[in-house]
């Protein structure tokens, strides 16, 4: 019925998650909140990680892409499952540095990293930087060398592989400001001048080809297409690159329709992709970095919303309007994103009415669904949304200087804050 098993439906007919009672969490943190299951994000981690075991002898390590959710203590869940950690800016290595994160297991992303995020993650001592462009490759040297240290780095490639298209491959790839891109030569260049930088150590090449992929073909293609660049590397330049990092983009079930295969699946084909490919090429196999945001975090999480009224505009739609909205969950107002929700202290009851979910922010596409049926509205009704467990806090904003919601992790079947509730004086704490 729901999206993931961490949720059920209790005697009163209450939403419970993680076996808690859902109208107790708004009752005593207030709404909205973002609620977590633990044990959902601990099991997703274990997955990937068996999957790796299970298929690839173990030799590979998935990171979580902490864009999706870059807290302290998603820091510190993926730590102490043995994940390394995908960082993308200086804000969540220094998030992952407080959480105590060993560094030595951290990548970081970007495409526009800055002079001073360079130099602090160089001062960190980062496991690894996915170089995205000639300039950032320059710029690190020339740190690492005013720093008289050697860091190991990877490649970020654009292996002409759109996940989104029908055939899967597109040639045109090649505009996207990510990367090196295969086909035009640029990433033979990039490899040729990394090998001349005395600083530094190039262990790998790196691709992400989208998100919310519910297929396994895009990433054997990508697989493929990778492996062939490092054997043509080998010949070419002698160099081994003995590390391979296929990215994320893995899909989750935001709505029914929606089938996402079992994560392990991945790896399975994957595994078989990568050691037939380099069998035929005469490479070792790499070590495998896989790099899972959404699909760690994103079914563990709800959001709860107090509805604060109910519009009905005769002939046109229900308006259910909420105490929160684009500023805690701004995905459908960028990308149409689905999702499906349920009235929390209604969950039993039959879904009868057509609504549009807003929010409370002064813009008209302030929503967070349309045309969703949910169980018959009243004011005063709990509202959770489902699948938000992903770049919901980690996109939020305090647009109209509403205060982001805090985040309560279920843990053990106990509710505990995990992020506080914002307040009105931290909004106006950096203001002089
Ligand atoms: N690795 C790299 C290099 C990435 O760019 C991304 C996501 C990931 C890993 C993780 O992908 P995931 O497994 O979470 O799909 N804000 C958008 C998603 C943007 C994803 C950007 N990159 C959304 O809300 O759907």
């Amino acid at each position: 019925m729901f999206n993931s098993d961490c949720f059920n439906i209790n005697e009163k007919g209450n939403l419970t998650i993680g076996g808690y009672d859902t109208t107790e969490i708004a009752a005593e943190f207030g709404t909205p909140v973002y609620v977590m299951d633990e044990e959902t994000v601990r099991k997703n981690c274990r997955l990937y990680k068996q999957s790796i075991d299970n298929y690839y002898g173990g030799n590979g390590l998935p990171l979580y892409a902490s864009k999706a959710l870059s807290c302290k203590e998603m820091c510190r869940i993926a730590a102490s499952e043995g994940l390394g950690l995908d960082v993308v800016s200086g804000g969540e290595l220094y998030t992952a540095m407080e959480a105590g994160f060993p560094a030595d297991k951290i990548y970081f992303h970007g495409n526009s990293k800055t002079r001073e995020e360079i130099e602090y993650a160089v001062d960190c001592k980062i496991g690894c930087f996915v170089v995205d462009n000639i300039d950032e490759l320059i710029l690190l040297n020339k740190i690492c060398d005013e720093k008289g240290t050697k860091q190991d780095i990877m490649l970020r490639l654009k292996p002409g592989i759109d996940a989104h298209t029908h055939d899967f491959i597109r040639t045109g790839q090649i505009d996207s400001k990510f990367g090196f891109a295969i086909e035009t030569g640029e990433a033979d260049q990039a490899v040729k001048k990394a090998l001349e930088y005395k600083n530094l150590n190039l262990v790998g090449v790196h691709c992400h080809i989208g998100s919310q992929i519910f297929e396994v073909e895009p990433f054997e293609l990508a697989a493929q297409v990778m492996i062939n660049f490092m054997a043509d590397m080998k010949e070419k330049y002698h160099v081994v690159l003995s590390r391979l990092n296929l990215g994320g983009g893995f899909g989750i079930k935001y709505i029914p329709e929606n089938k996402p295969i079992k994560y392990d699946k991945y790896m399975e084909k994957v595994s078989e992709t990568v050691r037939k490919a380099c069998e035929e090429r005469g490479l070792d196999l790499p070590y495998i970095l896989l790099e899972p945001g959404r699909s760690l975090v994103g079914e563990a999480g709800i959001t709860l919303y107090r509805i604060c009224s109910v519009k009905t505009i005769p002939g046109v739609r229900t308006y259910v309007l909420t105490d929160g909205g684009m500023g805690d969950n701004p995905r459908y107002a960028l990308y149409q994103a689905e999702y499906d929700a349920v009235i929390a202290n209604k969950a039993s009851e039959e879904r009868t009415v057509k609504v549009t979910i807003g929010g409370r922010y002064c813009e008209s596409g302030d929503l967070i669904q349309e045309n969703l049926m949910i169980q018959q509205p009243e004011t005063g009704d709990l509202l959770a949304v489902f699948g938000t467990g992903a770049y919901n806090y980690s996109m939020a904003s305090n647009y109209n200087r509403v205060p982001r919601p805090p985040i309560v992790m279920i843990t053990d079947g106990k509710p505990r804050v995990i992020v506080r509730r914002e307040t009105y004086a931290d909004i106006v704490n950096c203001d002089i």
